[in-house]
């Protein structure tokens, strides 16, 4: 079984992954060692820069009691012009019990997994799909409010280039969340309900903010400073209109003062910010558990 997508995930799955980061989140809290996957080895490949995902991934698996293995990109044989494919069959050869990968290409993950026999897992292509990001963040709004029916979560910001909201947008409701989504007209995908972000906001239960992603962006918006943040940014005026207990989200890295006001980010009474962080690791203990526990 391979996690290229939320939709590799059956509900039963998903359920279990959450209930099983529950406890993984509690037992890291108590520093109990859980020694699930002794001599398991899982594979590290990042294309694409990470702090979070490729250090929550390590962290999971030394947690397991497994080893984790990063190919260090920089200085791989990929400068030597190495295709993707031959990577992929050359680490096969090496017999890992998992493999992580990000990259900037929508789908290369799911070009991995047609050659290697491990399971492999998306942490994120391109603009395509972010799954642990989602499950993460769904456990954080599970761990926050014990439950997804009824509640309102608005996600905002550079829609057209995230796939952390594309896995979001799949995953929270068929949780039983209602999902609204909202941005620039130019950073909106195509066919969506056009919404602006204080509509989105008002009367919101979670408000996740998403970085606008430059790197990805064909030209320059073109803001003066502080022009994003009063537009369509998260201030403190915004977060006014959502529900009086609502939370604040963010996948991370954060632009402060660009999609999220720092006192925002930093608010103890509203911000998840670190809860998100901290499940990432248990969230990810949970998912290699489920592929790497079982035979492949
Ligand atoms: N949220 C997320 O994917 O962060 P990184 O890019 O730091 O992994």
């Amino acid at each position: 079984m391979d996690l290229l997508s939320i939709d590799s995930l059956t509900d039963e799955q998903i359920a279990a992954i959450l209930q099983r980061s529950s406890q993984f989140l509690k037992d890291n809290r108590e520093g109990r060692r859980a020694e699930l996957l002794p001599g398991r080895i899982v594979f590290n490949l990042f294309y694409e820069n990470s702090t979070r995902t490729a250090m929550s991934f390590a962290t999971a698996t030394h947690r397991l009691g497994a080893s984790a293995v990063s190919l260090s990109v920089e200085h791989s044989s990929v400068k030597k012009g190495e295709t993707l494919e031959d990577t992929a069959r050359t680490l096969n050869a090496m017999r890992p019990d998992a493999v992580v990968i990000r990259h900037r290409e929508n789908g290369a993950p799911a070009a991995v997994a047609l050659i290697m026999e491990a399971p492999v897992i998306n942490a994120g292509d391109g603009t395509n799909e972010h799954p642990t990001q989602a499950l993460l963040d769904a456990a954080t709004i599970q761990n926050h409010f014990g439950r997804f029916e009824g509640l309102k979560v608005a996600i905002c910001g550079d829609i057209r280039h995230s796939r952390v909201a594309r896995s979001n947008a799949k995953l929270l409701p068929r949780l039983g969340a209602d999902v609204r989504l909202a941005g620039p007209p130019e950073l909106m995908p195509d066919g969506i309900p056009r919404l602006s972000v204080d509509e989105a906001i008002e009367g919101a239960d979670v408000v996740m903010m998403l970085r606008v992603q430059r790197e990805r962006l064909e030209q320059e918006l073109g803001d003066e400073p502080g022009e994003y943040l009063a537009r369509y940014g998260l201030t403190q005026a915004r977060l006014g209109s959502a529900k009086s207990h609502s939370v604040v989200m963010h996948p991370g890295p954060m632009n402060r003062g660009v999609e999220i006001d720092p006192r925002v980010a930093d608010d103890p009474e509203r911000s998840l910010i670190t809860l998100q962080v901290e499940l990432g690791v248990a969230v990810r203990m949970a998912c290699l558990e489920m592929l790497v526990g079982s035979p492949v």
